[in-house]
């Protein structure tokens, strides 16, 4: 029996990357797959190549999300994967400071639209769309960014800290309410997906800067999307049944030591 039979489970951020390898993964194991992004081109190529619906989605926006519930009342599993790091660019030159002397309120805000926000809404989407049924699982990606400081990128590491507590709090009022909602997060570092292309570059010296950026990582690599995939796969399952409120890091064994921040 594969492990997410006759489960209904909406990615958002689908369209490359770690949700791409989520959708996947969750149509492998029998869900039936909502394909959700901001970019619809994309997110639906992607849906039909891996066999399922897209539905467009900008997790900032209320209406947005007011649509998806209306055509999908009742889901089993949400994965708040949509997330942006705020360097995704083009930019007019340099891109901007995210450090927290000379980051714009703009920015900060920019970055926290989506990945705070975005996530709260789609928490509370999901609770009401399990709240008939009384079960559900919803997977919020955070990153170790969410975990430790990170001085060069303040919004993200912010954002990404305000995912890790909010799944908590939705762990723990999904409990006391007496659902079997889960909420968990997932933590990974350095997952090599196109996030990484703007700092990574291409040319000759790219190899080099990969190895730098992995160069404080115990296991001495990027990590693949199909990995982070495979723990949402876990926590979306019913294997995961005690497991809420709880975070897994995936991160090549970087926050079992010190606090070294690559690149910061
Ligand atoms: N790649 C890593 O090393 C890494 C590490 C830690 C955490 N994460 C987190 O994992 C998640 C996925 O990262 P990724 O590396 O696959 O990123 P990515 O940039 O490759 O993909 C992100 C996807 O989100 C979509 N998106 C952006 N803004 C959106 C919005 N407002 N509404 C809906 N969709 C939107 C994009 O169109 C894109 O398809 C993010 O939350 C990211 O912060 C990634």
């Amino acid at each position: 029996m594969p492990r997410l039979h006759q489960k209904t489970a909406l990615v958002t951020g689908g369209a490359r990357g770690i949700g791409a390898a989520i959708a996947q993964a969750f149509v492998n194991e029998g869900a039936a797959v909502i394909l959700t992004d901001i970019d619809s081109e994309a997110g639906a190529a992607m849906a039909a190549r891996i066999g399922a619906d897209f539905l467009p989605l900008d997790v900032t926006r209320e209406d947005d999300w007011e649509a998806v519930a209306a055509q999908h009342p009742s889901i089993d599993v949400l994965v708040n994967n949509a997330g942006i790091t705020g360097f995704e660019g083009p930019f007019d030159g340099a891109p901007p400071a995210h450090d927290p002397e000379h980051a714009s309120l703009a920015d900060w805000r920019a970055v926290h639209a989506v990945n705070s926000d975005g996530t709260f809404l789609g928490c509370r989407f999901a609770i009401r769309a399990m709240r008939a049924k009384g079960t559900g699982s919803i997977i919020n990606i955070s990153s170790r960014s969410g975990l430790v400081g990170i001085p060069m990128a303040a919004a993200y590491a912010a954002s990404k800290a305000a995912i890790r507590n909010h799944t908590k709090s939705v762990a723990l009022y999904c409990a006391a309410q007496g659902l079997a909602i889960r909420c968990n997060s997932i933590h990974p570092a350095a997952i090599m997906t196109p996030m990484w292309e703007m700092m990574l570059g291409d040319g000759p010296d790219r190899a080099q800067r990969e190895a730098a950026m992995v160069a404080d990582t115990p296991l001495k690599r990027f990590g693949s999307a199909e990995e982070v995939a495979a723990l949402a796969v876990l926590l979306a399952s019913d294997e995961a049944a005690y497991m809420t409120g709880t975070e897994l890091n995936i991160d090549g064994g970087l926050l079992a030591g010190s606090a070294a921040t690559p690149g910061g």
